[in-house]
């Protein structure tokens, strides 16, 4: 796929302005250049099947919403504390007792502008000029950048499916050097839908250990597993630091809200940094999320869940029917990353070609494997199970016609 560079005169305005080097080493969110993609098509009137964003196709129940616009209406719209409101911080850590059984103080609870503003500030807490972070290849994508905004410089290891797609605690051994200063996983993970089994996450969390080093564990997708709830770092180890967001269990992608678990000895540290980079999170959101965890919310997000599921058991299946690699099933997220290097199709040694081909001549938008690392991209497209049942349906029956062509 091609993805829009800047051209002459865009990269001479840029230098004119100076932009700082560190750009340089982003690169572009390439699930966003699908999206344009797929919008152009869509703006032409083609009915374009979306498979390609990270985003739920639900929205905040009724209670969510009904507590936002009383936040509103109650004028309760000021600055927070920038760690988050205090009954929000509690009401998080009562979900882990509720949930997993974990026993959290809220005052080690974070609240943030999302798992995005979460990763940022474990990284500017966290990364110095140099420092390597380890993460396995494919991740998500944003990691990289968060950690070479800050100069650090991140190594992919790539990973096998024998391993869940998942770092484990010999390759952190392995490849741990004298700039080696942490890692940054995710489980279940972004682009792969497989959660790390206990003894991965305590292995790793031990090799992390054993060199003092630092392990960022984003644990945005726990609340959408199928399989049985996967392990939190968090029951391993006080030392990690974890990630979460109200955007995938709890359908609030927009309202940039989600939360970080840290040690008691950094909060004052994250308390500073949250002062000055963002303030404090949304208040409106903040109030709305306390409906969230209402047992009322609660059943509405358990029968979500259960929908992504019964996608799941359709979809993967049915991949694989169409001659999709996909040789450990998904377990959690909303996605499968699948492998078509043995597809019928003349691009199947490209899967950048391949998913604007096939967004051109079956409407059906996927992402390919470019976003999520640098060991087998052109072999891998991840499809998101984020949209209607139906939906699915008709874009596995599209690619089916695409494929027997
Ligand atoms: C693994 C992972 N972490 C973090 C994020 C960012 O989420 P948020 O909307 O909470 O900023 C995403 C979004 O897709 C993700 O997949």
């Amino acid at each position: 796929m091609s993805i829009p560079t800047p051209n002459n005169l865009e990269l001479q305005a840029a230098r004119a302005l100076q932009v700082a080097t560190r750009v340089d080493a982003i690169e572009p969110f390439r699930v966003m250049e699908m999206l344009k993609a797929a919008g152009a098509l869509k703006a032409d009137g083609a009915d374009v099947i979306s498979m390609s964003v990270g985003e739920p196709d639900f929205t905040a129940p009724e209670p969510v919403a009904a507590a936002a616009m009383e936040a509103i209406r109650a004028g309760i719209t000021q600055y927070t504390d920038s760690l988050g409101i205090m009954p929000l911080r509690e009401a998080i850590a009562a979900h882990y007792a509720s949930s997993a059984g974990l026993a959290i103080d809220p005052r080690r609870i974070v609240v943030t502008a999302g798992a995005s503003a979460g990763l940022l500030l474990a990284c500017a807490a966290l990364v110095a000029e140099g420092d390597e972070v380890l993460m396995p290849d494919p991740c998500y994508p944003c990691n990289r950048h968060f950690v070479s905004a800050f100069g650090g410089k991140p190594v992919l290891i790539p990973s096998s499916a024998d391993d869940r797609y998942q770092l484990t605690g010999a390759q952190v051994s392995a490849h741990w050097g004298a700039r080696t200063r942490g890692v940054v996983v995710a489980s279940p993970s972004n682009p792969t839908g497989t959660s790390m089994t206990a003894q991965q996450l305590q292995e790793m969390l031990a090799a992390v250990r054993a060199k003092d080093g630092f392990a960022v564990v984003d644990e945005i997708y726990q609340g959408l597993s199928y399989d049985g709830a996967p392990a939190s770092a968090l029951a391993f180890d006080d030392h990690v630091i974890t990630v979460n967001s109200f955007s995938k269990y709890f359908n609030m992608t927009g309202w940039r809200l989600g939360w970080l678990v840290v040690p008691d000895a950094l909060v004052p540290v994250f308390e500073k940094l949250a002062q000055n980079l963002f303030i404090c999170p949304s208040a409106i959101a903040q109030h709305a999320a306390l409906a969230c965890f209402r047992p009322e919310s609660i059943a509405i997000y358990e029968e979500r869940r259960l929908e992504f599921k019964r996608r799941r058991d359709f979809i993967v299946p049915a991949l694989r029917e169409l001659g999709f690699g996909v040789p450990v099933m998904p377990d959690g997220a909303f996605y499968v990353y699948g492998d078509i290097s043995k597809l019928p199709h003349p691009d199947a040694g490209d899967s950048g070609a391949f998913a604007m081909s096939v967004l051109r001549q079956a409407h059906v938008a996927f992402v390919p494997g470019a976003d999520f690392g640098f060991a087998a991209p052109a072999r891998h497209v991840r499809f998101s199970y984020a949209t209607k049942y139906e939906r699915i349906e008709q874009a596995i029956d599209r690619l089916a016609r695409l494929l027997a062509r």
